[in-house]
């Protein structure tokens, strides 16, 4: 059987954070980084991994017998566990892992290697298995296996966005709707250098409290909480009043961005960016300072319309709204001043390298 050949993307969050686990909206959309995956197939039921980022060892494990505690490898014996909890026989098989996604720096290095793994998988035992499939595996794979307890959009998005085609998506019903950039948009993304992790920590301390809001009010997820109900939240103690009109207005906000989006009012998206980020910085505290100044600097650039954190948080890149064709020129003087201020390299990732100018 020759070998086979797969990838999965990263993800930029345009708006939408952290309300997938409360089954609110959220807006992704593909980065240029990418996780490529080559995979053969074995005559045993012995799987062996090998990541070009931690040398030449292969990690080895036998199917049936996945262990929590093994690294990176944990993603792959995820995704073998939960296809084997959903009654799909495999055989084992040799896998090869390639990425230029970062690691740690928001833009869901985890769910491009389940995705790209699980297509790989997909088509070497011919599994009836759709995109959306996928993607929950994917998740399943992350919250019960390796046990960061995160929600559903960094899966869909890698399995399901493009790079120039957003994804607004349902987190509850899971429908979605493809919605093109408009070709006066260029998106740049800036890592900040400081990086995060999501496996324990304050992302798990703020669902919990995002979940204790929810009991509080009485509804079985924040999403059940229309803008129009705001007044609801005056009932909790401050700390989670907080927490939950970050929820609750970040709804709107993804709602309201599909809307400018698709009638090309980039001024109306540009300024929801900077509520976004308005928000997570001070109801969600998601946020960190060198972030909130990389923001800062971006949104005080020619032909930025708004700026924002994107993805899970304390660290992390940013995601900046600029004029069509002024994606390298806003990269490159936000990269510089920030080095000035705050004396920390960030770097460029969207656009690539690559695409440069
Ligand atoms: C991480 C998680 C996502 C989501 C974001 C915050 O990326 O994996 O499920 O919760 O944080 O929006």
């Amino acid at each position: 059987m020759p070998e086979i050949h797969a990838d999965a993307p990263g993800r930029v969050n345009l708006i939408g954070e952290h309300t997938d686990y409360q089954d609110g909206f959220v807006l992704p959309c593909a980065v240029p980084q990418r996780t490529y995956a080559a995979l053969e197939i074995r005559s045993d039921s012995r799987v062996r991994a090998w990541s070009t980022h931690v040398g030449s060892n292969p990690v080895e494990y036998a199917l049936g017998e996945e262990t929590r505690g093994a690294g990176w490898v944990d993603y792959i014996q995820g995704v073998t566990w939960v296809l084997a909890e959903r009654g799909l026989r495999l055989r084992g098989f040799d896998l090869r892992i390639r990425s230029d996604v970062p690691v740690g720096s928001g833009l869901a290095s985890s769910a491009a290697l389940e995705v790209a793994t699980l297509r790989a998988i997909r088509t070497a035992f011919d599994l009836p298995l759709s995109d959306v499939d996928l993607a929950k595996a994917a998740q399943r794979a992350e919250t019960d296996f390796v046990g960061a307890p995160v929600g559903i959009m960094d899966q869909m998005a890698s399995s399901l966005a493009g790079e120039r085609d957003a994804l607004f998506l349902d987190t509850r019903s899971l429908q979605f709707e493809r919605i093109p950039l408009p070709d006066r948009l260029d998106l740049v993304v800036i890592d900040s250098g400081v990086t995060h992790q999501h496996a324990g920590g304050e992302y798990v301390s703020r669902r919990h409290e995002s979940e204790e809001a929810a009991r509080l009010l009485g509804v079985a997820r924040l999403r059940d909480i229309a803008i129009d109900a705001l007044p609801r939240l005056a009932a909790l103690p401050p700390l989670l009043a907080r927490r939950a009109r970050h929820i609750v207005t970040e709804n709107d906000r993804v709602v309201r961005a599909r809307s400018a989006l698709l009638a090309g009012d980039l001024a109306t998206l540009g300024h929801l960016f900077n509520a976004s980020h308005a928000s997570m910085r001070d109801d969600y505290e998601v946020s960190v300072a060198a972030v909130d100044r990389l923001v800062e600097l971006a949104t005080s650039q020619r032909g930025v319309f708004g700026a924002r954190l994107t993805g899970g948080g304390f660290g992390g890149a940013v995601v900046i709204a600029a004029a069509g064709g002024s994606a390298s020129e806003v990269a490159s003087k936000v990269q510089a001043a920030y080095s000035v201020v705050a004396g920390r390299r960030a770097t460029i990732l969207v656009p690539a390298p690559q695409e440069m100018s």
